[in-house]
């Protein structure tokens, strides 16, 4: 294990049945991306329930202007080194574009960052049909699968830009089935990012798996950000959801362990960071 400090208090591992437990008992669930040891100490040390390493890291790790290039070597290698920086968060990795584009390919991919990378869980993005059955392969593997759900970055294309989706009547109920979807399909996790609160708020009611909100906001199970927003260090303007948590504190640690505080008080995000 990386230079974890003595004197950190020791936390019980978070499992996905906890996750569960959470969501049951009303304990918001805190997450946040990562994508070194460095960093995964502070976010174990801080309190944080989850780390992901999202293929966001080929935007604010690699400079790129999209998730699209993010290889699968790219996401087991980071992984592997948030690992080596956890004691006890649970470890989320990203299939990238394309590595989960067909059951047999999902299953290899995830096998690879589960054992090279020491996931404990993989994200994949979208609810269609095709998605639906690579979660319920996965699953069937005994795989814990986070479905990803709204604004997903590697459709930025079809999807004509980054923007909020789930606005209108008709796209609302879409993701509405498209959860319930996959939830039935085996899902453990439903990450929701940029869909109105409102909505966010009834797929959080009518699932059963903790959902993770992202611009989504504040009734989702619990709530994610990327790291460098929240830290104010990503290049150019931050999104509306997030938050510079890092401004007139002292230090990273102090920084996240403030965002853990504020989202399992219900205080984060705030109206300033909702639409919808
Ligand atoms: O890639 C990523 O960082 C993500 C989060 C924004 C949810 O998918």
């Amino acid at each position: 294990m990386y230079v974890q400090s003595a004197e950190a208090p020791r936390r019980k591992p978070v499992t996905v049945p906890l996750l569960r437990a959470m969501k049951a008992r009303g304990e918001k669930i805190v997450a946040l991306t990562c994508y070194d040891a460095s960093f995964a100490v502070h976010l174990d040390e801080a309190g944080v329930d989850i780390a992901l390493v999202g293929d966001s890291l080929g935007m604010v790790v690699q400079g790129r202007a999209s998730t699209l290039p993010v290889t699968l070597d790219d996401m087991v290698y980071h992984t592997a080194l948030v690992a080596r920086g956890l004691a006890a968060a649970l470890l989320i990795a990203d299939l990238p574009f394309m590595s989960f584009r067909d059951p047999d390919t999902a299953l290899a991919s995830s096998a690879r960052l589960m054992a090279e990378g020491g996931a404990a869980m993989i994200k994949l993005e979208g609810g269609a049909d095709w998605v639906c059955e690579v979660i319920a392969r996965l699953a069937a593997h005994d795989v814990p699968v986070c479905a990803h759900l709204g604004l997903t970055p590697q459709s930025v294309h079809k999807l004509g830009g980054y923007r909020m989706q789930g606005r209108d009547d008709h796209a609302a109920s879409r993701l509405r089935a498209q959860a319930r979807a996959v939830s039935d399909a085996g899902a453990e996790l439903l990450v929701l990012e940029s869909v109105p609160a409102a909505l966010a708020e009834e797929i959080t009611h009518e699932v059963p798996v903790p959902t993770i909100g992202i611009g989504a906001g504040a009734a989702c199970d619990g709530q994610v950000l990327v790291l460098y927003d929240m830290l104010g260090i990503t290049p150019g303007r931050r999104p509306k959801f997030s938050k510079d948590f890092l401004a007139g504190r002292g230090s990273v640690r102090e920084a996240i362990a403030a965002y853990a505080e504020e989202v399992r008080a219900g205080r984060f995000p705030g109206s300033e960071q909702t639409a919808g």
